[in-house]
């Protein structure tokens, strides 16, 4: 099995039981407050933080084209999108079971300015400068190939345009590092290696500007623009 595999696998299981993911990652149910608790050291009003931050990047009357990589449920965003309804919004992920919870929300949601695509963050099926912002929650963890998901999001990013979200950064909190290193990690749920701040910060000040790096816990946010 490949690393792209495994990963592939681990979501698949993730998806058939979207009400469990999303329930930890918006702390709705009591395993989604514990894991929050034990593992990442978030109360509700980090908890509610992080999600604020790493959306606060994308305007509110935002109503260009916009990429999110990867959508996962869409648990996050769909409520985010239903408020941008001059947006034309693309959203990708390469594991479909996942993926099909979030077609479903945006259904239920009637949004009809969002679409779906399959696929790797690591080949993005689109063409040089087509978004005007490129948003990623929780991906990059995830990412095997991280140096080709920071090269193709910044490809089909336009000059100009908005490159944000957040992930997990080793070095900031010591519990969620051991959590990740003897669970997350085994499961194919994250990868290494991760960055830390620094790295995170040095990596994007390379390639764009305005580079802004920060951190809840152990969940770095990011934006800049290219
Ligand atoms: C932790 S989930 C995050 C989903 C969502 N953004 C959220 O915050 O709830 C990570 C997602 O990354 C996806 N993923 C992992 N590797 C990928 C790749 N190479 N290309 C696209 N998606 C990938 C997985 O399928 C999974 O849905």
């Amino acid at each position: 099995m490949t690393r792209h595999d495994e990963i592939r696998a681990s979501y698949r299981k993730l998806g058939n039981s979207a009400d469990f993911y999303d329930g930890i990652i918006t702390r709705s149910t009591l395993i989604g407050k514990l894991v929050d608790s034990i593992v990442w050291g978030l109360n509700r009003e980090l908890a509610a933080k992080w999600v604020n931050d790493a959306l606060s990047p994308v305007p509110e009357d935002f109503a260009g084209k916009l990429l999110e990589v990867p959508v996962g449920t869409g648990v996050l965003t769909m409520p985010l999108y239903r408020t941008l309804s001059n947006a034309s919004v693309t959203c990708l992920d390469y594991s479909a079971d996942m993926m099909e919870n979030a077609r479903k929300r945006a259904e239920e949601m009637k949004l009809n300015n969002v679409s779906f695509v399959q696929g790797d963050v690591g080949a993005l099926p689109f063409a040089n400068e087509s978004f005007d912002l490129v948003l990623s929650l929780n991906g990059f963890h995830a990412f095997p190939d991280k140096d080709a998901a920071f090269r193709e999001t910044f490809r089909v990013l336009k000059s100009g345009g908005i490159f944000c979200g957040c992930f997990y950064i080793a070095g900031e909190f010591r519990r969620t590092d051991r959590f990740v290193r003897r669970v997350y990690e085994p499961k194919s749920f994250f990868t290494p290696p991760f960055e830390t701040k620094e790295s995170l910060t040095a990596r994007l000040r390379a390639m764009y500007a305005d580079v802004n790096v920060s951190s809840v816990r152990a969940e770095g946010i990011f934006s800049c623009r290219k």
